[in-house]
């Protein structure tokens, strides 16, 4: 039976409003061939809500998404924030602030290689081919959320990292728990040669380790980590981390897939879920018409499976993906001859799924 959905949909800066587009028409057409109706509305988030309200997550945008199943969030930021330090209200803080409003502490980030477009990865083929790992980021914590500030004299600046024990523990949880539907493979990434906050997760992890006995679970220090990314991407499975790590790591690891703009994710947490692309608001190429939106719109498949608990749904999203990724009916960032834009990928991707 069809279900209706409430989706708060915050396109944001930049790109956000041209690929959120082509994720709706697709969260659309899927709505059509499953019987679903969508109920979304739009709100402010980013640069474009100070410009607008003097606030980059007004109260308003938050109350929509405490009352909406899920929110698909395009992205945020401006180049006249990152090149003015001294700006006291910044887009990013939105997204922060939402992140924190919502209780959404963990970030789930699945890196997943796309048959068709391994010669595009800077890794070798065979690096990189079979990768697939989960990277679980801690999101509302550490040195994001610390206290920060500086001296009088303005000369002097700190950031706290800070984690308590009840954030440690439910974010290696989910890890734990995630390992165990996947390949019982856990890594714990950390600074614990040099971060008291490091060593209490390692603390807190081998405490946990016992209670998951048939997860391998190994600690790995941070700059390990992030050679062992391009070195040999293969041997991960699960990856937990915390805020800042995760932020890194996940970069650098989209691109061995070929593309900064194919990988989506899953903020998860107390209130309404959020899902996003994991790339930014790439200002350059704003109403180009030229963002890959696949990122998103993979988002919107997570959207149907994590927060609809809807798995026919996102498989079909991913399946027109794939398709597409195999016609070449692709961006320009990803295309070998010819390419389409932005809008010509969502439109193919939802007359795909129309037709099935
Ligand atoms: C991300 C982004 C954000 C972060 C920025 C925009 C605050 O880089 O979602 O990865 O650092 O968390
Ligand atoms: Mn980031």
């Amino acid at each position: 039976m069809g279900k209706t959905l409430k989706i708060a949909v915050l396109p944001g800066d930049g790109i956000g409003p041209e690929i959120i587009e082509q994720a709706l028409k697709v969260t659309k057409a899927v709505c059509d061939k499953f019987g679903h109706t969508i109920q979304y509305k739009t709100a402010l988030t980013g640069a474009i809500a100070i410009d607008e309200v003097g606030d980059p997550y007004p109260e308003e945008t938050h109350q929509l998404c405490m009352e909406s199943d899920a929110v698909l969030f395009g992205a945020i930021g401006h180049p006249k924030f990152d090149n003015d330090p001294t700006a006291k209200v910044r887009p990013e803080q939105g997204l922060l602030r939402m992140r924190k409003m919502l209780g959404l502490y963990a970030n789930l980030r699945p890196v997943e290689t796309f048959e068709s477009l391994l010669h595009k990865s800077p890794l070798r083929k065979d690096l990189v081919e079979g990768a697939d790992f989960m990277c679980i980021r801690e999101l509302t914590g550490g040195i994001y959320f610390g206290e920060k500030g500086r001296s009088e004299d303005g000369n002097t600046a700190f950031d706290h990292c800070v984690y308590t024990r009840e954030e440690v523990e439910r974010i290696l949880k989910l890890g734990f728990e995630y390992a165990m539907k996947r390949k019982k493979r856990l890594t714990i990434v950390d600074k614990a040669n040099v971060l008291e906050t490091s060593r209490l997760w390692r603390q807190i992890g081998q405490e946990m380790a016992p209670k998951y006995p048939e997860v391998e679970t190994e600690f790995m220090f941070v700059d390990n980590a992030a050679m062992r990314i391009i070195q040999w991407p293969k041997s991960f499975d699960v990856m937990v981390t915390e805020n800042m790590f995760g932020d890194i790591l996940t970069d650098e690891a989209s691109v061995i897939t070929g593309s900064l703009g194919l990988l989506p994710s899953a903020s998860i947490g107390v209130h309404t879920s959020v899902f996003e692309p994991i790339h930014g608001s790439y200002p350059q190429a704003t109403g180009k018409d030229i963002a890959n939106p696949i990122a998103t719109v993979l988002s919107a498949a997570m959207m149907f499976e994590y927060a609809f608990d809807m798995k026919e749904e996102g498989a079909l999203i991913r399946e027109a993906v794939d398709a597409s990724l195999a016609e070449s009916y692709v961006t320009e960032d990803i295309a070998e001859g010819k390419s389409y834009k932005t809008s010509e990928v969502g439109t193919w991707l939802a007359d795909y799924i129309a037709k099935k």
